[in-house]
């Protein structure tokens, strides 16, 4: 049974969160931004980070999906489920618990894209460089992470530990 090992305190997660929504609030006061999350990974950073702007703000999210369970997978995404907002001149920020090979969200960024938002970006709560299969400019992103599956804090592994406050390894 794997066991999860905390790398990054949710005291930690807590001051970044912060840290990003006042970057946030600055860039998007005024704008009635539209947020994106993508489920499930990011409802408990999308949570967080909106309450933590505390301006204005709309919410939606979507469901992408790469065929198959598992740690690794195909690499084809699927839309589960669209977002039912307007995205034709809204301030789209799609915001993403983790970019791994960036396969998810560059698909989601160019389906987005094609519906003529006002501006798109991408926030994203965790990185990891190491793994990019391809190119995506995150304009606000909050913790590097080494090459490792992480869980906690949304993220899961089929669906389990999604619920730990911390953001941990899972180690065999
Ligand atoms: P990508 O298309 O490889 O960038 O995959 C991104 C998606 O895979 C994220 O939205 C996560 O749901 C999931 N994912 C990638 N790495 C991890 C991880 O270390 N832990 C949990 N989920 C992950
Ligand atoms: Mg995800």
């Amino acid at each position: 049974m794997a066991k999860p090992r905390v790398i990054i305190p949710k005291k930690e997660i807590d001051k970044k969160v912060a840290e990003l929504a006042i970057e946030l609030r600055k860039d998007y006061r005024g704008k009635n931004p539209l947020l994106i999350g993508i489920l499930k990974g990011s409802f408990v950073f999308m949570s967080d980070l909106v309450r933590a702007m505390n301006i204005p703000v709309e919410i939606d999210f979507v469901r992408l999906a790469s065929y198959g369970a598992g740690k690794d997978s195909s690499g084809k995404i699927k839309l589960i489920k669209d977002v039912e907002t307007q995205v034709k001149g809204r301030h789209v920020l799609v915001v993403e618990d983790i970019i791994d090979r960036g396969i998810t969200v560059r698909f989601l960024l160019d389906y987005l894209r094609f519906r003529n938002p006002a501006s798109l970006k991408l926030c994203a709560l965790f990185d990891k460089p190491s793994r990019r299969k391809v190119e995506v400019p995150i304009d606000y992103v909050g913790f590097t992470v080494p090459d490792a599956f992480v869980v906690g804090y949304g993220l899961d592994f089929d669906e389990k530990y999604r619920y730990l406050p911390n953001l941990c390894i899972l180690e065999e």
